[in-house]
Formats: C-alpha cells, structure tokens, sequence
C-alpha cells in the first residue's frame, strides 16, 4: 500500500474509534488527535497539531499529568488514571509514557473514555452499597460492644468453653465491621465526596494521628514502625479523612504482610514540586504477576503465604482513588521474602 493511502487508512481508523485519542513527543507537542478527543476537548479542525499540548488543551489537570508523565522518571508501565469532569462530559482518561525499542521516552499517549453512561449505572450500585452498609454499621458496633461486656466478664463470669467462643465472635464481628467501614470508605472516594472538602493539610500531622492509631496493631505483632520526616513538610491541597485512610491502609498492610519482629518504615520528605510518602516493610513481598491486580476492588492475593491474613481487598483500591482523587501517583516495589515499598506522590499547594 502507498505510504499516503496507507496514513489516510490509519487516520480514517483512529477518527472512527469511539474513545478520544491524542499522542504528544517527548516535549509535549501535539503529534497525532482524533475526531472524539477534537468534540471532548474543544480543540478546532488539526490547529494543535506541532503546538505545545498547554495551548490548545484548557483543562490544566489533563495537561498537569501528560507534563508529569513525560518528566518524571516513571518505570515502564507507568500509567495516570482517572476521573475527569470536562464540561458536562464525565471522562475516564488514561495517559502512558510511549518508549522506544530501547525504552528512551518518546512521548506521551493519552486515552479518554466518556463514561457518563457507566457512571449512572455506577452510583446506583454504590448507593444501595452505601446504603446497606450504613444499616449494617450500627448493629455491629453494638454487637462488638456487647460481646466486650460480656467477655471482660463484667455481667457474670465464663468457663473457658464459653470464652473461647466468645472470643471467635468477637473476631468475625470485627472482621466485619472493617468491611463495612471498607466499603463506606470505597463509596466516600467513588461519590467523589471527600474532594468536595478540600482544606490546606499538613502532611506530617495526618501521619503522626494515623501513626498513633495504627500503634497497637504493630504492638501486637511486634512490629517496629520507623518514621522519618522532614521538619517542614509544605502543605497539600486535600481532604484530610481520605488522606488518614490513605496511611493508614499503607501502614497496616505493611503490618499485616510483615512477620512478627519485622520493620515497617514510613518516609515523609518534599521531592521537586511533590511530598513523596514511602511505606515500606520488610515483609513477605508481593509476586509480579500479583502487582497488576493489587489495586483493583476485592483482589486478594490467594495463595499458601497468604491464606491465614485477613482482609477484603479494598485498602489499596480505597489507596488508590484517594491518590488519583488528589492529582498524586503511586508506585509499588517488592521483592518475594524481602520486603515492599509503596511510594505515592503528590502534588504541593
Ligand atoms: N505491604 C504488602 N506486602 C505484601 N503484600 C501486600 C502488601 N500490601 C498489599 N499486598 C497484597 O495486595 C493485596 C491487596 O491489598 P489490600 O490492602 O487492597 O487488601 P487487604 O489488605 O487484603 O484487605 P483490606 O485492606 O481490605 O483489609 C493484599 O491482599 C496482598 O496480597
Ligand atoms: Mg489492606
């Protein structure tokens, strides 16, 4: 096929993709675009073509994260999702770095996927979730409670039978209620509730609350949690309960998949235009082939290391939506009997 005919066939394919599609180079020109990202971004006809991608796009998130894709250093998969409102158009966008054979940054492609359909049929399921967790909340506070009482034997002494038993209650009731508070705290971040209280936050006193409740468990366990942090952390534009669940879900991880007498150590410092958190443990790792998934809702890994630590699988789905919710990334190192390393950035005030 002729080289013109065969451009004029690409660009006829990618104009009739229903998904918008738009590529920059290594400096962020705009190099390719089709018809859906011209109507969802407002660009005019091919006017962008060759410009820097800030002159033509108005939306400054979507030009933030191309910008950071193309000048931070992000390991190869590297990708930015998330949530985007442009005009009334609700929009699941996707920017990766693109590498050459020898994996030299060349550019930028983004993707955008209106979503507006799914998002009804979405905030419908997280209603009635949100909805059936709240009825549940109350009773299994009150059962927990309940059960206290009766094993601190404060209305009438136990044998160890009974004991023993109570004891099994109580655990399945807690590991219920922190499914239930998992998943208000998953429709907090799927509403998009908790970026509507956006308050100035310094970082350092969130971490040293969450570290002060997060205590106990790693007592427990005997686990040494080691924070270091920089004396003037500058501030974050956020919502402070979704960045406490944020750490707190990291540290607790670290805990659960860390043997007892291990370390989790927490890092708070200031990196370019970013605070950097790093959470990293000496536990029992995390498999590639598991990386993938561990964001996703529910997704546990199963198997013989892990079959006797409890949990839903939400923590780094919650993780994730209060990152992407706050313009950050988040990163994930681990090797299998060593250790993990989450790493998120996010962007200062
Ligand atoms: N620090 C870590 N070390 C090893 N594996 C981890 C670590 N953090 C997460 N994982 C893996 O990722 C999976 C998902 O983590 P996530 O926090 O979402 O769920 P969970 O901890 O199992 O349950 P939940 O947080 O809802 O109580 C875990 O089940 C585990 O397999
Ligand atoms: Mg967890």
């Amino acid at each position: 096929m002729p080289y013109r005919v065969m451009k004029e066939s690409l660009n006829a394919v990618i104009d009739s993709l229903s998904d918008g599609i738009l590529v920059t180079d290594e400096l962020g020109r705009v190099i390719l675009y089709n018809q859906k990202a011209e109507a969802l971004l407002g660009i005019t006809g091919k006017a962008a073509l060759g410009q820097p991608v800030q002159d033509h796009i108005k939306n400054d998130v979507l030009v933030g994260l191309i910008t950071k894709i193309l000048t931070l250093n992000m390991p190869y998969h590297a990708e930015e999702v998330c949530l985007m409102d442009i005009g009334n158009t609700r929009l699941r966008v996707h920017i990766n770095p693109v590498r050459d054979a020898n994996g030299l940054l060349i550019g930028s492609v983004t993707l955008l996927h209106d979503v507006a359909q799914l998002s009804a049929i979405d905030k419908i399921k997280s209603d009635f979730l949100s909805m059936v967790s709240h009825q549940l909340k109350s009773p299994l506070s009150s059962t927990l409670l309940q059960t206290s009482i009766l094993l601190e034997e404060m209305v009438g002494g136990l044998n160890e039978k009974q004991r023993d038993l109570l004891q099994k209650i109580k655990s399945k009731i807690k590991g219920m209620t922190d499914l239930v508070n998992d998943i208000l705290d998953v429709c907090m971040v799927e509403e998009g509730r908790h970026i509507k209280q956006i308050e100035s936050l310094n970082l350092s006193e969130i971490l040293q609350r969450s570290i002060e409740l997060i205590q106990p468990q790693a007592q427990d366990k005997n686990i040494a949690l080691q924070v270091t942090m920089e004396d003037r952390t500058p501030l974050i534009s956020g919502n402070k309960s979704s960045m406490e669940a944020m750490f707190i879900n990291l540290i607790s991880n670290g805990i659960k998949f860390t043997h007892p007498g291990g370390q989790v150590s927490i890092g708070l410092k200031k990196d370019a235009q970013y605070i950097q958190v790093e959470v990293s443990d000496t536990g029992i790792g995390i498999e590639d082939k598991e990386i993938l998934h561990i964001f996703d809702k529910f997704y546990r890994e199963r198997s013989d290391r892990t079959k006797y630590i409890s949990g839903s699988g939400l923590g780094l789905s919650i993780v994730k939506g209060v990152v992407d919710a706050h313009h950050g990334s988040i990163y994930v190192e681990s090797e299998v009997g060593k250790g993990t390393t989450f790493t998120v950035l996010l962007p200062v005030e």
